[in-house]
């Protein structure tokens, strides 16, 4: 099967917001609930940010922060600085997060775009949740370069693969669209829930479509490969691991001051 780069309604910053956060509740819904992998997300992290001395971890691409929500959820990590940040920062998610913890989450308020210079991404560990297959492909390489010069832990998780497989379990995703109106009845949001899901039932369509988009996106391990390869790094020093419904991309970058920024991604 081919990559391929469609649009994804997710990165439409013109749609209307009560339906743009049904999306993201619909995510959170499969990734947090149906399955684990925003928890197994969040303890990757904590054990990388323990295994390399690292104080700081930063949620890029973050959206409804569920690494963020994940980790705070967990015991001893008061020495600990967690920063979600995203192109589209979602600012009531990170307030209320930074409310209830404000000595642990410290998030980016203002838009953080991984295409531009990020000097912030300096001695972190740097999550990329669900979040690499939305670089166009020609930016992942410097954007990888980049990274790899920052003295950072990076991991890379996608919750999808450039599988068949991968897309038909995406396109049963409609199904928990269907359902979020009835598994969130206690949270906020209960009439833009009714009307995006159940009224108009944009919402459960639309996150299909990005599922299956977000598939055709995703780089195989051998072009994981490729592409690590181009931007620099020793293959020596990363993991790779890939299942018909998931990837996972871990190294650590070499720290390299002088050349901090992400730069070259335009
Ligand atoms: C599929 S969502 C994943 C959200 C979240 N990480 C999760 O797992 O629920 C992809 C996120 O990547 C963000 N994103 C897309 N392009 C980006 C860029 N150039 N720089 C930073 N974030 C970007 C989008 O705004 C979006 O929130």
């Amino acid at each position: 099967m081919k990559p391929r780069y469609a649009f994804e309604f997710c990165d439409v910053t013109s749609l209307p917001g009560g339906l743009r956060e049904c999306l993201y509740e619909i995510m959170e819904f499969c990734n947090s609930g149906l399955r684990s992998f925003n928890g197994r997300a969040a303890e990757d992290a904590l054990s990388a940010a323990r295994e390399h001395g690292l104080n700081t971890i930063v949620e890029v691409g973050a959206g409804r922060a569920p690494l963020t929500t994940q980790l705070v959820r967990t015991k001893c990590i008061d020495d600990l600085r967690l920063v979600p940040c995203d192109l589209v920062p979602n600012q009531e998610v990170f307030r209320t997060l930074q409310q209830l913890h404000p000595q642990t989450v410290d998030p980016i308020f203002t838009p953080v775009d991984l295409t531009q210079p990020q000097p912030l991404l300096r001695k972190a560990v740097i999550a990329f949740v669900g979040v690499m297959h939305h670089i166009p492909f020609h930016l992942r390489v410097p954007i990888i370069s980049a990274l790899h010069r920052s003295g950072s832990v990076v991991i890379v998780l996608e919750p999808l693969a450039r599988s068949w497989r991968s897309m038909f379990l995406a396109s049963l995703s409609l199904f928990m669209g269907l359902l979020l109106p009835l598994f969130y009845l206690s949270r906020p949001g209960n009439l833009r829930r009714f009307v995006w899901c159940w009224l108009i039932p944009l919402a459960p369509w639309m996150f299909v479509w990005d599922g299956i988009v977000s598939c055709l996106r995703q780089w195989t391990a051998q072009e994981w490969r490729d592409g690590l390869r181009a931007a620099g790094v020793d293959l020596s020093t990363v993991e790779i691991s890939s299942s018909l419904h998931s990837t996972r991309v871990c190294w650590t970058a070499t720290d390299n001051s002088r050349d901090t920024a992400i730069v070259g991604a335009r």
